[in-house]
């Protein structure tokens, strides 16, 4: 499958792509995940996101798009792939389509996971990541934790609080996510790919997204 995880910071794109990825072995893409790491080496493009994403705003297009161009080139993508956290802007999503043009790939859907704000709120105080760049399993030290000692049950690595995840950064982000990115989802309603879930349960909407995906094949 090809699709797009579209919705607010702490809807569960991350948690609903990793459950997608046992599907048919599509591979997860997180800019978030792309960008955090850049940021824990040092790279250039580390470097350069590094004040945009620890006060919660975007980074430039021009930016994300270098690193998905040459990510969707990479051969597992071929396997299909699950966008979580791209596109973000409208000009990022007219960018990926001529992309995906060029490439000759279709897109199957465009998932949008809609969550109250007081839920969102709650999920990403009490959200837990693994330190370990390999792994970045998500816990939920209420719906899912981690081990009693803090550390990650898949690896042993610790989990952590991101640093993004100050009360302010986190009002900036949901701000910016209704400025800048809440207008893709007319943007692909309008391509009539768009299908919204009310997304409480991370699993219920995984069978939903399926059930969804296998009426279109
Ligand atoms: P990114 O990492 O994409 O952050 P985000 O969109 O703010 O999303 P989150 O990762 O916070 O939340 P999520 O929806 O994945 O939720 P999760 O599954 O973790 O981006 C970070 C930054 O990078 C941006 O601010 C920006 O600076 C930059 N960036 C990234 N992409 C960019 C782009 N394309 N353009 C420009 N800049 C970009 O779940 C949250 C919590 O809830 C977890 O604890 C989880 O366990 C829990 N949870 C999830 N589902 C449920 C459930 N059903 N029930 C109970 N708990 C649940």
């Amino acid at each position: 499958m090809n699709i797009i995880l579209l919705g607010p910071p702490g809807a569960g794109k991350g948690t609903v792509a990793k459950l997608l990825t046992e599907y048919d072995g599509s591979v997860q893409i997180s800019t978030g995940d792309m960008l955090r790491q850049a940021v824990k080496e040092g790279t250039p493009l580390g470097k350069e996101a590094k004040s945009y994403m620890e006060r919660g705003d975007l980074v430039p297009d021009t930016l994300i798009m270098r690193i998905m161009e040459e990510r969707l080139a990479q051969p597992d993508c071929k396997k299909g792939f699950i966008l979580d956290g791209f596109p973000r802007t409208i000009p990022q999503a007219e960018a990926l389509k001529g992309l995906l043009e060029r490439m000759g790939i279709r897109l199957d859907m465009v998932v949008n996971l809609d969550v109250p704000r007081e839920v969102i709120l709650e999920r990403l105080t009490t959200r837990r990541t693994c330190s370990d760049p390999n792994c970045q399993e998500i816990y939920n030290v209420k719906s899912s934790p981690p081990n009693p000692d803090g550390t990650c049950k898949k690896c042993g690595s610790l989990t952590v609080q991101r640093d993004d995840e100050t009360e302010e950064a986190i009002n900036f982000r949901l701000a910016t996510y209704l400025e800048k990115t809440a207008p893709l989802i007319s943007y692909y309603e309008k391509e009539g790919i768009l299908k919204t879930f009310l997304s409480l349960s991370s699993k219920e909407t995984v069978e939903e997204i399926k059930k969804a995906l296998h009426r279109k094949s």
